[in-house]
């Protein structure tokens, strides 16, 4: 059996120790490596005290607090010594409660309490928050920490026992799942019989992925609004639904997931990280199979939409990563909250500066919103009287801003489904058979960015793009510059038509797009409409 030492006696004294224990902190999506050095000496009457030093925030501060409780909870003796905790690398700031567990079973070997006999300790990391009595509790960002544990060649990883089954998403890697000090205290001593977490992840990935909450089915005619949704998955195309109360806005947004194209295990990795680095993953988690679903109230605040706080945690927009940004009654979200959405939605990352840190996260969703066409909500409703005056309707529409429409593709207005119909109506299309189609037409598109990178979709296609890849012949030009006189469309509604154009010939796999398609497409641009302008839009 190999023996390590990794705790050394000074050569002089009896009383000094030094040990060294391997953590990890987070910056942005990575982990990096964190050493725990402790250093504790017998000290001089009113001598004793416990530091930590080496850029750590104020919640690793409280860990000294934390982890001498449960130290002295736990019945070890360690009165009148000097101790030093140091973080290392010094010059990257550290945040959050992980370190606990780490600084503590430090302290105990270099207290002489604990010996770690039986393993290969430099190549165990750990982390985990200490209660008071000992127990361990949960961290952000177990997924991010066990990716870099593997790839630094780490044999094991010891975590909060809450955070086992996402860590234990990583190959190659033993992640042992504790509670209590004292668990990890029998694991080094190899006087406990603590086994690894083992997740089967693919084989879970894949058994979770078919099973949504919602089907398209379920929705009763509505089938040019299901049309809509359909080109909007097909091409990644932001779209936003106008109608009455009740039309059912919010029924067709939360059934959008179930068909867009099945998450790949890369997306759903970088996906997962987020909600791990976020603390939304529970103790039955593993790896996010379905694409997420977000629906921020509208009374969010900038930092809980784009992430931040006094710790760096990701946002609601970096929550939707590869899924969808439902922003329902859009008009009651405030302005500043939506000026945010900005530069998520061009630049599909997102940059949170403090004045102690900056971080970067994933941010690429697609932006689903709802909103009623006027404030008492029936405005062109064939049942409801609106009672609202134009410059009520017109302040109204104000609110939402002339650059978050700019990037909206397909604008859609619905009216209800009468209720006398809906009984008498058959199930619709079920979303499995929508998604094939919508699946195919990705993968037209996927063949066609392949020499860009980073593009994937026609609604990430730049002016040159559209030029390139959505030509159009003499007859179906006239026809667009006609119906754009016709209808008084905005200039911004041009490249947004031949953007959903060319989705909308992928769907039916055409190679050029023809003027079927850019009629069907200038029917998703209601909003830019002269009578939507005289409204105030
Ligand atoms: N076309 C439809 N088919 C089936 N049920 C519908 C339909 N339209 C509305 N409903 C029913 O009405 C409810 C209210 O719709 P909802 O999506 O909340 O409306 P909105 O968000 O537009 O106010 C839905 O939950 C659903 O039960
Ligand atoms: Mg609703
Ligand atoms: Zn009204």
């Amino acid at each position: 059996m190999k023996f390590f030492i990794t705790y050394q006696l000074s050569p002089t004294s009896f009383n000094a120790m030094l040990a060294t224990i391997q953590s990890a902190a987070l910056n942005g999506l990575n982990a990096f490596p964190v050493t725990i050095e402790v250093n504790s000496h017998e000290a001089s009457e009113g001598g004793a005290r416990f530091t930590i030093v080496g850029l750590p925030d104020s919640a690793v501060k409280e860990s000294s607090e934390r982890v001498q409780a449960a130290i002295r909870e736990n019945g070890f003796q360690y009165q009148m010594r000097s101790t030093v905790v140091n973080l290392s690398p010094a010059d990257m700031r550290k945040e959050g409660s992980g370190f606990d567990l780490p600084i503590a079973i430090a302290f105990l070997l270099s207290l002489g309490h604990v010996h770690a006999d039986q393993i290969d300790l430099q190549r165990y990391m750990f982390v985990g928050e200490l209660g008071l009595g000992g127990q361990v509790l949960p961290v952000r960002g177990a997924l991010p920490i066990a990716i870099k544990a593997r790839e630094l060649k780490y044999e094991a990883l010891i975590v909060p026992e809450e955070n086992a089954r996402e860590a234990a998403v990583v190959n190659n890697l033993k992640v042992y799942g504790v509670k209590h000090l004292q668990d990890v205290i029998g694991l080094l001593q190899g006087s406990s019989a603590l086994l690894p977490t083992v997740v089967n992840t693919r084989e879970e990935f894949y058994a979770a992925q078919q099973d949504f909450p919602y089907d398209f089915s379920e929705v009763k005619g509505q089938e040019n609004v299901k049309r809509a949704f359909e080109v909007a998955a097909a091409g990644g195309h932001n779209i936003i639904l106008i109608g009455s109360p009740g039309c059912g806005k919010s029924m067709m947004a939360k059934r959008l997931p179930s068909i867009l194209p099945p998450l790949s295990l890369q997306e759903s990795l970088e996906t997962t990280q987020i909600h791990s680095i976020a603390g939304q993953l529970n103790r039955d988690s593993t790896l996010i199979s379905q694409r997420p679903f977000r629906t921020p109230h509208h009374t969010v605040s900038d930092v809980g939409l784009a992430g931040g706080t006094r710790q760096a945690r990701p946002g609601e927009v970096s929550l939707a990563h590869n899924g969808v940004l439902f922003l329902d009654e859009l008009t009651e979200f405030n302005r500043a909250a939506l000026e945010i959405l900005r530069q998520p939605l061009e630049d599909r990352k997102i940059t949170i500066t403090r004045a102690q840190y900056s971080v970067e996260y994933p941010c690429s969703f697609m932006l689903v919103a709802s909103m009623n066409p006027c404030p008492c909500g029936y405005y062109g409703d064939p049942l409801h009287k609106c009672v609202c005056t134009p410059g009520q309707i017109s302040r109204y529409l104000s609110k939402i801003s002339g650059p978050l429409l700019d990037r909206i593709d397909i604008h859609i207005e619905m009216q209800a489904v009468p209720f006398s119909e809906l009984s008498q109506m058959q199930p619709g299309e079920p979303s499995a058979t929508i998604r094939e189609r919508v699946v195919a037409a990705r993968k037209i598109q996927e063949e066609r960015f392949k020499p860009f990178k980073g593009i994937h979709c026609n609604a990430q296609m730049s002016e040159r793009m559209i030029h390139q890849y959505a030509e159009l012949d003499s007859s179906s030009m006239d026809m667009l510059r006609m119906a754009m006189e016709r209808l008084s469309l905005s200039a911004r509604a041009y490249s947004r038509i031949l953007k959903v154009a060319r989705t909308i010939a992928d769907l039916e796999h055409c190679e050029k797009v023809q003027s079927s398609h850019i009629a069907e497409a200038i029917g998703y641009r209601n909003l830019d409409r002269g009578d939507w302008a005289e409204r105030g839009i």
